[in-house]
């Protein structure tokens, strides 16, 4: 098993990364002295598979679990389902030293937080990230929260996790095109942080989409480190925290404009990404060969990179990063690259400089979305 520390004073918890440790859960949680009733919340995939295991695991360690399931997917994000699971707990008399488990990927996680953020002004929560995408990332740093028909996460909180449990068994039944758009955020880690991690993907890529657990193991906790290492410095995202959000501009937008139905997250930060190497060219002198790289890397791990849009669309996917909850007073700003490994915040870019990094690839034949 590793561990990965993120220091936040009284706050501060450890990410454990392996396999087998759902079975440890109970006694993991024992040891953070917390009450005896709690809530597993779960969604309808992941519980038939895994919430069994967890459940045992929690009476076998003398605690009183009560399971809650959601049904899986963004949509279940939304408020409606919060007030469901607060009712619940209400009925299962959870108290102030009760606490929840999020069991699931990035929805349940930030959705189970957001619901320990509030019920009672705040109760413990335990991150159980079960996709590859949750356990390098939205398991990491307290930030929780729900969509509103406006956009995403538009309702949310800082609350973290007493612990993060990131059993690598159960990425074997995470499906294929899920793992792959979690490699998405793992290569960003390479670019915003770490030459090294970078060239080790470039290395070890097809370990990684085997599932080789060594390989995973000791790539998801150097994500968790960098991810641990920005949020110990900024833990509310009032400056450095926005490196993470590299080709996010762009891949938000795209999200936006295809009402999050065509691409998965990690799928549309992808091409979100190569679009900000070809501006950082421009712009913060990534050499051509690191566009290059990163290209190659993406489309490798089976990932789009380009897209195609018509005029409709183009002037769609201004407006839509416009409205983006990052943005301040209208400027759209942008994580650059300097080298692979090396990023600088804050850019503004030109429009016309936006639409040209979308256009200035290899591009397929057809309009690729319908706004
Ligand atoms: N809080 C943060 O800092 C943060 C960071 C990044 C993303 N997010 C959020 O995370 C969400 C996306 O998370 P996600 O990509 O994990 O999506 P997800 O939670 O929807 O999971 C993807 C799909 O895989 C299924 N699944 C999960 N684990 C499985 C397993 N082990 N085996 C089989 N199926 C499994 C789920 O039921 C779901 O259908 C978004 O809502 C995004 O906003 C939050
Ligand atoms: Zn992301």
């Amino acid at each position: 098993m590793r561990i990965v520390k993120v220091p936040l004073d009284r706050r501060s918890y450890s990410i454990r990364i392996g396999g087998g440790l759902l079975a440890r859960l109970g006694d993991e949680c024992a040891r953070l002295k917390l009450g005896r009733r709690c809530a597993v919340i779960s969604d309808a995939r992941v519980a038939p598979r895994y919430a069994g295991p967890a459940l045992s695991s929690l009476k076998a360690a003398g605690f009183d679990p009560l399971l809650l399931t959601m049904p899986a997917g963004e949509t279940a994000k939304r408020i409606v389902n919060v007030q469901r699971c607060y009712d619940q707990l209400a009925a299962h008399r959870l108290e102030r030293n009760s606490f929840i488990v999020a069991l699931g990927g990035g929805v349940v996680g930030d959705l189970a937080g957001f619901v320990a953020a509030t019920y009672l002004r705040g109760i413990p929560f335990v991150q159980v990230p079960t996709t590859l995408l949750a356990q390098v990332d939205s398991s990491v740093g307290g930030k929780v929260g729900v969509n509103l028909k406006a956009g995403k996460n538009l309702v949310g909180a800082f609350h973290q996790p007493r612990l993060v449990l990131a059993d690598l068994d159960t990425l074997t039944t995470l499906p294929e095109r899920e793992l792959r758009a979690g490699l998405a955020e793992v290569i960003k880690y390479g670019i915003i942080a770490d030459v090294a991690l970078f060239e080790r993907l470039e290395r070890d890529l097809s370990r990684l989409l085997a599932r080789d657990p060594a390989t995973l193991g000791a790539v998801i906790a150097r994500c968790c480190e960098i991810k641990a290492e920005v949020v110990r410095q900024d833990e509310t995202e009032t400056g450095l925290r926005a490196i993470l959000n590299f080709g996010h501009t762009i891949g938000h937008g795209l999200e936006a404009i295809s009402r999050y139905g065509k691409y998965l997250h990690g799928e549309a930060i992808a091409i979100g990404m190569v679009a900000a190497a070809v501006i950082s060219a421009q712009q913060t002198g990534l050499p051509a060969a690191g566009v290059e790289r990163i290209r190659h890397l993406l489309e490798r791990a089976g990932l789009p990179t380009r897209v195609r849009l018509g005029e409709r669309q183009q002037q769609a996917l201004l407006t839509a990063m416009q409205h983006d909850k990052k943005v301040s007073a209208g400027e759209v700003r942008f994580v650059l690259a300097k080298r692979i490994g090396e990023v600088v915040m804050g850019q503004s870019v030109p429009p016309a400089f936006i639409l040209e990094s979308l256009r200035c690839q290899p591009e397929p034949r057809t309009s690729d979305l319908r706004p």
